[in-house]
Parts: C-alpha cells; structure tokens; sequence
C-alpha cells in the first residue's frame, strides 16, 4: 500500500479543480495513492461550485431522494458554502457505522477500491469540478464523492451491505487461485465485470421501493442534478424489481442518461443481494457472464492476483 504524501504544499499553485490541480498530478508523478486532502488549496472558485452545486440539489433531493440520503445528508452537516473538509465528514460519520472517507489522489483499481469497503474506508476523491460547468463529467468528483455516496455510509444496513461487497472480492481474489493458470484471466475478468455491473445497477444507479413510489439511493443519480428527476420521472427510462442474473449480465454505458434501472425493497434485500453474489461466485456461476461493459482493465485484474 502506497504511503500517505505529506509533501509541503507552499510551492504548489492554488486550486484542486478536476483535470486541473497540480497538487495531485504531482501525488500521481510520486506514485501516492492514498493521500491528504490539502484544504488550503481551494480556491474560492472551488468553493463557489460546491455551494451552486449543493443548493441546486436541496429541493430535489427532497423530492427524489430515500429518506435515509436525507437523514444522512443531516447527520453530517455539511457547511453549504464549503468544500467539505473530510476530517470533520469522519467526525460525524465514524461514530455512526464506522465509516470514513479517505482521500486518494485517482483511479483506485478494482480489489484496493473493494478492500477499502471491506475496511470501512471509502476511496474519496478531493478534486472539484468547475463552477461553470456543473452538469456532466466522466470523472468522479468530491461532490459525487462526498455528497452523493457518503451520506448513504451513515446507515448501517447500506453500510453493512458495502462491506458485505468488499467480502466478495476477499472471496474472488482467494477463489482465483484454485482455477487453473490457463482459465484465470478469463475467470476474474468475468467475476470482476458481474460485480462492477452490481455495483453500478444499486451503489450507483439503484432506485428502492417505498410508500410513496420509487426514491432513488445510487450515488450516480443522488449527485446529478438533470438525471434524478429523469430517472423517476421520464417515460423513458425501464424500472425493474432487481433481479442478480439479469443485473450481472447487463451492460451499461456511462455516457448518458441510463434508460434501464432496477429497484430493491430495501437494504437488508440489498445485503441478502450481495450475499447472494458470493454463494453464486463460489458456484462458479459468475465465470462466463455475458461479455460487453464494463471492459475490464490490466490493473483492475492486476489488483486481483496480487492480493
Ligand atoms: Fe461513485
């Protein structure tokens, strides 16, 4: 595991904005991964796209979002005119579920990322995107980061169920072993997609049934200002009771709105859903799902073998 930087930040030019921050192309030049979060390099500009960012979400997380994102959203109370610090995030999310949000500096690959979970760590990425350009962007950011998926890690049973994720990694990366050299590749590159495909269709984009309809609880959809209303209120867009054969052998394209989601009952259906994962993986039924989306990356299968 890489070591935390804690190079001096005096010399470094001000602002962590995405795709722009030299504090973190300088972590990824050094090879840190796990890094700190350098709060006196925000500039105003970054905190201005967290405060637009945060007000525009308060009316329609209130409209779309499961209660437990709002009593989440609460229980941490962020400082809607700054860019969280993510030492007091932790000072009212680890009393809750033991959860905490650690800084990285990128791409965290596959098995390090689920590990983290197992660890009751998420990977959070600090960077910010630009106050003029709210909608849209490939990569995660600290608002995805921070105000879509933390606030879900204050309930325990979401909580659990993550964990529960970073278990069935533990049990791929053990199980790998056992497959012949010739099949391991193959193997993994299929578990690997058949979770980041679960993953996707409930952490990120997953929709639970309630009293009053559908409310959404995927981070994907909690953080996106146009999608969260399109994905309860577009004709468009399929909604089906979650089922694990379909989900893990469904594809998905990040680039658009998603015209297919699936719902869950609640989070204890979720966790029996992970639980699920694992006693199918140990089965072997996740070795041949079907090909497509996500492609799965050399350091995705990397970060597997060496576990
Ligand atoms: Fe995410």
């Amino acid at each position: 595991m890489a070591q935390t930087t804690d190079f001096k930040t005096d010399a470094i030019p001000a602002g962590l904005t995405t795709t722009q921050a030299p504090f973190i192309e300088q972590a990824q030049r050094n090879g840190e991964l796990y890094i700190h979060q350098p709060y006196e390099l925000y500039s105003e500009e970054n905190h201005l796209a967290w405060q637009r960012l945060f007000a525009r979400m308060q009316d329609r997380w209130h409209r779309y979002a499961n209660e437990y994102f709002l009593k989440g959203i609460e229980s941490l109370c962020f400082n809607p005119d700054r860019v969280p610090r993510l030492s007091d995030v932790n000072e009212f999310l680890c009393p809750l579920t033991g959860f905490k949000a650690k800084p990285v500096s990128g791409y965290v690959p596959a098995y390090l990322f689920f590990d983290c979970l197992r660890n009751r760590e998420f990977p959070t990425t600090i960077t910010i995107r630009r106050s003029d350009r709210l909608d849209y962007l490939p990569e995660p950011d600290i608002f995805h980061d921070i105000a879509g998926h933390v606030p879900m890690h204050t309930d325990k049973a979401f909580a659990d169920a993550l964990v529960r994720f970073g278990d069935c990694a533990r049990t791929a990366a053990e199980l790998v072993k056992s497959v012949p050299e010739s099949d391991q590749a193959h193997v993994l590159a299929s578990i690997i997609r058949a979770m980041a495909r679960f993953f996707w269709f409930t952490i990120e984009f997953g929709l639970m049934n309630s009293k009053d309809g559908l409310k959404v609880y995927g981070s994907g959809l909690l953080s996106s200002y146009g999608e969260i209303e399109h994905c309860i209120e577009s004709p468009k867009v399929q909604r089906y009771p979650i089922q694990l054969k379909w989900v893990i052998n469904q594809g998905f394209e990040i680039d658009h709105y998603q015209p297919l989601l699936f719902y869950v009952e609640s989070f204890d259906h979720l966790f029996e859903l992970v639980d699920e994962l694992e006693t199918w993986m140990k089965a072997g039924k996740l070795d041949n799902v079907a090909p497509g989306e996500p492609v799965v990356s050399e350091a995705d299968l990397a970060s597997f073998m060496k576990a």
